[in-house]
């Protein structure tokens, strides 16, 4: 549908929340949109020096592609800065990219979004706006958060005056690692809405670079809800997987050859079935646990039991593999070492917020084994901090460790659980010449050269392949 000729035309952009989200995807808006100013605006200064360094190494967020995104944009047409009022006072749009992590007290706590950040944007901008003003949702939330921020800004133009507000959900869909690509060749756009110029406008600005057909226009419900069920359905794939992983383990199956049968069946499709230790990452479980409460909150018990399956199924599988370590050396891992290869919650990330090494590893500490674990991105203060002890204390302990020869020496075992590319070319003879034998490889990727590994003398476990 071409732009409607009534929407406003946006000329200036004020992204609140200098983030993960919010920098990237204004970032590639800018590129896109040469002819538009976008400032994103955070109250973190140190946040913003960093978007605002002159050494593009130091940006605070990494993606591939990024920094070439802002050496493009920045100074030009994008900024970066603390003066929030100022920025939404001069806007014709303004997102909201703020956090929404999962309450940790009170009602909801350990399932539904924390809001507060978002209603604090919304006060701000009810405070600061000008003229008409169309606010636009990016951050993933609850379904019917926009009645809130509605009413916020309706209280903020009692008697209908000069000032007029519009709003919008277009929630981000980008994956970490690939950010980059996925915002500037989108499977698709969401914008959610009840005003039509307002969409046409924000739909205006995305067609600069995405295809119409790629623009989808929704209710501004149907908006915030897509964005959970998108990232509930994708983590269901992993959860079904994974069971199913077990399944094969337990009868001569091989998980891997299950998956490709199942996927050339055009209606399932081949992406999202890697089985593995299960899902990690700051969205998945955070989003489910969402839709959880919400379901219970709307008492469709039944509902919530069905996606709570999810989660729970994603946590056994977890505690499964640090299960079937323990039993494969002889029931216990007292003060045995174990190689712990990769602890990032994916490849290509130093991200590990809820990686499944940190409930993995911590399993085994709990049994009292010495971890060495190496991983290229992830640092030694993040682990201490993900694994709740410092380095070297306490009868199970860990050490970082820079290489996969210093993960196996002295090992029993080594456990790979992030699919790191090198770790698919480890040289088996030197490294299983450096293990305490009997010595074992549990590999819970599929991602190392098990023929190899076996040649070498080691004994493998790959999730998912069933050896009886
Ligand atoms: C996800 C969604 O993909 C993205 O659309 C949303 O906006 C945010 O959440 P992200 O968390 O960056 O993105 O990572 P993703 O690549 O989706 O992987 C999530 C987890 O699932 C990782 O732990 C990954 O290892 C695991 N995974 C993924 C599998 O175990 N098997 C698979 O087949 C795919
Ligand atoms: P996401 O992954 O959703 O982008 P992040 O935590 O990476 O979330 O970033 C959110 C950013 O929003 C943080 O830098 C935080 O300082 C900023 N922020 C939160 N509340 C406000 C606010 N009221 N005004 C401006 N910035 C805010």
């Amino acid at each position: 549908m071409p732009p409607d000729s009534s929407s406003p035309t946006v000329t200036s952009i004020c992204c609140i929340g200098a983030g993960y989200v919010g920098g990237p995807t204004m970032a590639v808006i800018a590129d896109r949109c040469p002819d538009v100013q976008v400032t994103v605006v955070d109250i973190n200064q140190a946040r913003i020096d960093a978007w605002n360094a002159a050494d593009l190494s130091q940006l605070p967020v990494y993606e591939p592609g990024l920094d070439a995104v802002v050496a493009r944009a920045r100074g030009r047409n994008l900024h970066f800065s603390t003066a929030v009022e100022e920025h939404i006072a001069a806007a014709d749009m303004v997102f909201i990219s703020v956090n929404t992590p999962t309450k940790t007290k009170g009602i909801g706590a350990g399932q539904a979004s924390d809001l507060r950040w978002v209603e604090a944007c919304a006060r701000t901008v009810a405070k600061a706006a000008t003229g008409h003003t169309i606010v636009v949702e990016k951050s993933t939330l609850p379904v019917r958060t926009a009645e809130a921020v509605q009413a916020i800004l309706a209280a903020a133009n009692p008697n209908g005056g000069s000032r007029r507000f519009s709003v919008l959900s277009n929630p981000e869909f980008l994956a970490e690692g690939s950010a980059i690509t996925d915002l500037e060749a989108p499977d698709r756009v969401l914008i959610g809405g009840n005003d039509p110029s307002a969409i046409e406008a924000l739909a205006a600005l995305y067609a600069s670079w995405v295809p119409q057909e790629r623009i989808l226009r929704t209710n501004l419900w149907s908006s915030e809800l897509s964005k959970l069920t998108a990232n509930a359905f994708l983590a269901q794939r992993i959860s079904s997987i994974n069971s199913i992983a077990a399944l094969c383990e337990a009868t001569e199956a091989n998980v891997q050859e299950v998956a490709r049968a199942i996927g050339t069946d055009s209606r399932i499709g081949p992406k999202f079935l890697k089985a593995g230790p299960g899902f990690g990452g700051s969205c998945f479980q955070k989003d489910i646990l969402n839709l959880v409460y919400l379901c219970r909150h709307y008492g469709l018990e039944e509902v919530a039991a069905y996606w709570e399956q999810v989660v729970s199924l994603n946590q056994w599988q977890q505690q499964r593999i640090a299960h079937v370590l323990i039993t494969k050396l002889f029931g216990t891992v007292s003060g045995k070492h174990i190689g712990v290869l990769g602890f990032a919650f994916k490849a290509d990330t130093n991200d590990t917020r809820e990686s499944p090494a940190i409930r993995i590893c911590k399993e085994l500490l709990e049994e009292g084994a010495i971890l060495q674990i190496v991983d290229p991105k992830v640092s030694e203060q993040q682990l201490a901090q993900d694994l709740g002890q410092a380095s070297g204390a306490g009868e199970g302990r860990w050490h970082q460790v820079p290489d996969v020869e210093q993960a196996a020496t002295g090992a029993d075992a080594l456990l790979l659980l992030t699919e790191w590319q090198h770790f698919a070319q480890i040289n088996w003879p030197a490294v299983a010449a450096l293990m305490r034998q009997p010595a074992w490889l549990f590999d819970a990727r599929a991602k190392a050269d098990a023929n190899a590994a076996r040649a070498a003398g080691l004994n493998v476990w790959t999730v998912g392949e069933g050896q009886l």
